[in-house]
């Protein structure tokens, strides 16, 4: 197995972070890898956010969880519930890729530019987690409190992913079992 498929096998969702921020060397690598990611005609209609300040952090996680407790999901308002919950898992970096909504494919290829990140900080060692709150905050009423936290993203794109990355404070957890028999293969 080459190092490439190793790392997409071994990248898991992380969340507990210890409180020392990456390296900015280790930043760039990661929002390059998503500046790589493949896009409909090559049109890069994105722009990344990279909120590394923790008042804003904490502002946005709180804004976050309230979603989640008056959501009318009630799995969503059972996880917010939960002692001690912190939507950002206390990471100190989070990315959010939002999309130009005049593009022809923003969503896809937002969501493609972040898991080449996810994965570019599994390859350096570093831990992350998709935070969708993010992404469903950026589409309420609320969501233009968010814009108002001065993010940079342009007028005319909405945020299609977000996730936070750090260095992990737990173990590897397990993959879960793939369900693997749905494939079909024509020949
Ligand atoms: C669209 C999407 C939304 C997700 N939202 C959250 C989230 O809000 N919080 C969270 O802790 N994990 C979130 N996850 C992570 C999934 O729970 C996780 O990828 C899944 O359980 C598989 O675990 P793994 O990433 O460790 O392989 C999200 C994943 C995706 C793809």
């Amino acid at each position: 197995m080459n190092e490439t498929i190793r790392t997409i096998l071994l990248r898991r969702s992380i969340r507990a972070y210890q409180p020392r921020q990456i390296g900015e060397e280790e930043l760039h690598e990661i929002i390059q890898a998503g500046q790589y990611a493949p896009t409909a005609m090559g049109q890069q209609p994105w722009h990344f956010t990279v909120l590394q300040n923790f008042d804003l952090l904490e502002q946005l996680q709180l804004q976050c969880k309230s979603l989640f407790l008056h959501s009318d999901n009630a799995d969503l308002r059972a996880v917010a519930s939960r002692e001690g919950y912190h939507v950002f898992y206390h990471a100190p970096t989070l990315l959010i890729v939002s999309g130009d909504c005049k593009a022809i494919t923003p969503l896809q290829d937002c969501v493609l530019a972040m898991e080449n990140m996810l994965l570019a900080a599994a390859s350096l060692g570093i831990g992350s987690c998709w935070v969708h709150s993010v992404v469903m905050l950026g589409g309420t009423d609320e969501g233009k409190l968010f814009r108002s936290l001065g993010l940079g993203i342009p007028e005319g794109y909405v945020p299609h992913a977000a996730a936070v990355f750090g260095y992990s404070a737990m173990p590897l957890p397990e993959a879960e079992p793939r369900k693997s028999q749905r494939v079909t293969f024509v020949r």
